[in-house]
């Protein structure tokens, strides 16, 4: 079943030049960039996107981080994409729960600096997608 996800390389991957290890990891499992744009995210872009983590303690400084320079956005496709784009990603504790071999597991200590994000269902996937690629949505 063909699914789509919102991928994000959040800026600390930017920051740490590991773009194009990390879409490289992307097209080598197989699945297929749909859009792909290098952006610097609004106050209110990242709120809507967090939305559910509103309230929590860490939930300022989540925004201050993914506001804090430019990230890259992509919209990725293929058969269980959302599965395999966190499987690819790690658990969202990079030492705790993300393994060796993945994208947090390889390349992360701290949580908040955990250098990737994916929807988590196609829910998610879809509200996302509409948020960040309105001409996709
Ligand atoms: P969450 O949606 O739970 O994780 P994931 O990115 O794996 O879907 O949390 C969103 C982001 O918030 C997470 O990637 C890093 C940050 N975060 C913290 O800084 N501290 C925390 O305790 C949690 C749970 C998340
Ligand atoms: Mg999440």
């Amino acid at each position: 079943m063909t699914e789509r996800t919102l991928v994000l390389i959040k800026p600390d991957g930017v920051a740490r030049n590991l773009v194009g290890d990390i879409i490289g990891r992307i097209e080598r499992k197989g699945l297929t960039l749909r859009a792909l744009e290098l952006k610097q995210v609004s106050d209110e872009l990242a709120r809507g996107h967090y939305a559910e983590h509103e309230g929590k303690p860490f939930f300022g400084s989540l925004l201050e981080f993914i506001t804090s320079g430019p990230l890259v956005a992509a919209v990725v496709e293929g058969p269980r994409a959302i599965a395999a784009w966190r499987q690819i990603a790690g658990g969202t504790d990079p030492v705790e729960k993300a393994v060796p071999g993945t994208i947090r597991g390889d390349y992360a200590l701290v949580t908040q600096e955990n250098l990737v994000h994916g929807s988590d269902s196609p829910e998610s996937a879809e509200r996302e997608i509409a948020l960040w690629f309105p001409e996709l949505g």
